[in-house]
């Protein structure tokens, strides 16, 4: 049973709890929009380019809940970061004719932070819960009950005074996002009708990406321009866009915004320090100290992520999938190894 208690508790005679800041905050459009950097978003299934087997799988879903006037199950989704989790809350939500509401796991770190935002849902709206694996304790006991059942167990006041209330709560959908499913207790991901894990896009995806952006944003991008975009944003849509816009920016200050083709893109990206196959500096660096500092490995994940200043569950979740993915690294038992493949693309074996 959670605990919900503070002194204002018993002073307020409407609400078992004091209205909080959440629940104030929650109120507000800002809550319930995208994040407002990209406009780049598709914002229906059938815009939504790549990622094929969850659309599908997704899709079913939503037309049968439709159908039946019920909400979507709850979704969970995982994979490393940039590869659309909040982009399919929204797609859903769209697709559902419902809002979708936006939070972060930090920031339900208060139980009246997460009783204030479930008590403002709408029948059948989605909750997003990005980092769903930082939830405290506290809060997950307060989700399980809502997610199941649909009910708000509260304990209003302190010691021999504590009462519990149950609350209906109006259906909903959770859609909670993680770069660490692993990190999440079994008990939250059992909660869950649906895990979908998120995969890096392949090059012909990535292109149509790149491809539709550039029409969104009036840009006369070549083929190949789109295609060399595709080949340098490590599988992942947001650094697509991102790589886009800096393209953009270069052909802005150099006057070249007529025709954007493949060597302004090189320059550019040049420029920005991705290589050829996407790897940007943190990449290099990694792979460079363990050829350097170790003789391509084996090295543990700590002793990596002290010696580049990084948070090892950074590196794991953020920065090694794309270099496993491309056959750059390995993991073993006994720590990261580089391949081959890194050593001829870092030119320090010849091919
Ligand atoms: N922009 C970012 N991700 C996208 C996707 N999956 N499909 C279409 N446009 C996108």
């Amino acid at each position: 049973m959670a605990i919900v208690s503070s002194n204002n508790d018993r002073n307020n005679s409407n609400l078992p709890f004091r209205k909080s800041r959440v629940l104030a905050a929650s109120a507000l459009p800002e809550d319930v929009k995208p994040p407002k950097e990209d406009g780049l978003r598709p914002k229906t299934l059938d815009d939504y380019i790549g990622q094929s087997a969850l659309k599908e799988v997704l899709g079913i879903a939503v037309k049968a809940a439709i159908g039946r006037g019920d909400p979507l199950d709850h979704v969970l989704l995982y994979g490393p970061p940039g590869l659309g989790k909040t982009t399919m809350a929204f797609v859903l939500a769209e697709e559902l004719g419902v809002r979708c509401r936006i939070t972060s796991a930090p920031a339900l770190e208060r139980p009246r932070d997460i009783v204030g935002l479930l008590l403002n849902l709408q029948p059948r709206e989605v909750l997003f819960v990005d980092e769903i694996h930082r939830l405290t304790r506290v809060a997950e006991e307060l989700l399980y009950p809502a997610m199941e059942d649909g009910r708000l167990d509260l304990t209003v006041g302190k010691g021999i005074t504590a009462r519990t209330r149950a609350l209906d709560l109006p259906p909903f959908t959770l859609v909670g996002a993680t770069t660490r499913a692993g990190a999440l207790s079994s008990a939250l991901r059992d909660r869950f009708g649906f895990t979908q894990r998120l995969d890096f896009y392949d090059l012909k995806d990535l292109k149509a990406i790149v491809q539709r952006a550039a029409e969104l944003l009036h840009l006369p991008l070549t083929a190949a321009a789109a295609f060399e975009i595709a080949r340098r944003c490590r599988g992942t849509p947001r650094i697509a866009n991102r790589l886009l816009r800096r393209v953009r920016d270069f052909a802005t200050v150099h006057a070249r915004e007529d025709l954007i083709d493949e060597v302004l893109v090189d320059e550019a990206l040049k420029l920005l320090n991705v290589d050829k196959s996407g790897l940007d500096a943190i990449d290099r660096r990694l792979l460079e100290f363990i050829l350097r500092a170790h003789g391509g490995g084996p090295v543990g994940l700590d002793t990596l992520a002290a010696a580049l200043g990084e948070d090892s569950a950074t590196l794991e979740a953020v920065v090694e999938p794309f270099l496993l993915q491309k056959g750059f690294l390995q993991r073993t038992p006994r720590g990261r190894v580089v391949t081959g493949a890194a050593r001829i693309h870092l030119g320090w074996q010849e091919e």
